[in-house]
């Protein structure tokens, strides 16, 4: 039995990819211990759900500080002081400052709903139906100081419906995202996956794409 992984995560809003996080580890299918959940939102509904799971918590305004800078520096030194050793972005709205992830690299993951590259930033399900995409999906991917742009290790793809909108798209995307969220964890926790020098290393090879949600590795 491989030690667990320590984790914090980082949520602005609801928090349904914290629960499945927290539903995943609970089911005893992620070998991770939750050291922190922090929040740029004090009303943030992934706070409560920490709170429910008795998981130290954190909500950190940025209108308390008075740059991105001296917030992130404040917001990282309390990540790295909770002992993580991991720290997904679940949903975190913010622009991180670069200085502050260089010391995290290949430490830090993000999910994003949009198959990246497309699509960075926001907005992403009205961008897809804009540009009359057939499929569209999420992706989860090792943060760097480039917005949404740092290696993708894995991605989840639905088809577009001739009926959909940005809400029912939004809305059939996210249960792939909480499958694929605890998935791409649960592979770091199990130290198969890794960011190395040359790229993405999963079971020691090079991954030369990203992984898919529902093929081989990301089966369940
Ligand atoms: C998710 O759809 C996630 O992919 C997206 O925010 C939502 C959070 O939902 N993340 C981003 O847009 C990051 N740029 P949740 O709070 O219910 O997990």
């Amino acid at each position: 039995m491989t030690q667990a992984l320590k984790i914090a995560v980082l949520a602005s809003g609801r928090g349904s990819n914290l629960a499945a996080l927290i539903e995943a580890h609970a089911a005893g299918q992620l070998p991770v211990e939750f050291t922190l959940v922090a929040s740029d939102k004090a009303d943030a509904g992934a706070l409560q759900l920490a709170e429910t799971a008795r998981i130290p918590t954190l909500a950190l305004l940025p209108r308390n500080y008075a740059d991105r800078a001296s917030y992130d520096r404040e917001l990282f030194a309390r990540i790295a002081a909770s002992g993580a050793e991991l720290l997904v972005l679940a949903g975190f709205m913010r622009i991180i400052d670069g200085t502050v992830l260089a010391p995290w690299a290949g430490r830090i993951i993000n999910i994003h709903p949009s198959l990246l590259p497309k699509y960075r930033g926001l907005h992403t399900h009205r961008r897809a139906l804009e540009a009359g995409d057939a499929e569209h999906g999420a992706s989860v991917h090792f943060v760097t100081a480039e917005l949404d742009g740092g290696p993708v290790i894995a991605q989840a793809k639905l088809p577009v419906l001739p009926d959909d909108d940005e809400h029912t798209l939004a809305s059939r995307l996210l249960p792939l995202e909480h499958r694929l969220l605890p998935a791409v964890t649960g592979l770091i926790a199990s130290h198969r996956l890794s960011l190395g020098a040359n790229g993405i290393e999963l079971d020691r090879q090079l991954l030369a794409q990203p992984l898919l949600l529902g093929e081989d590795t990301l089966a369940a």
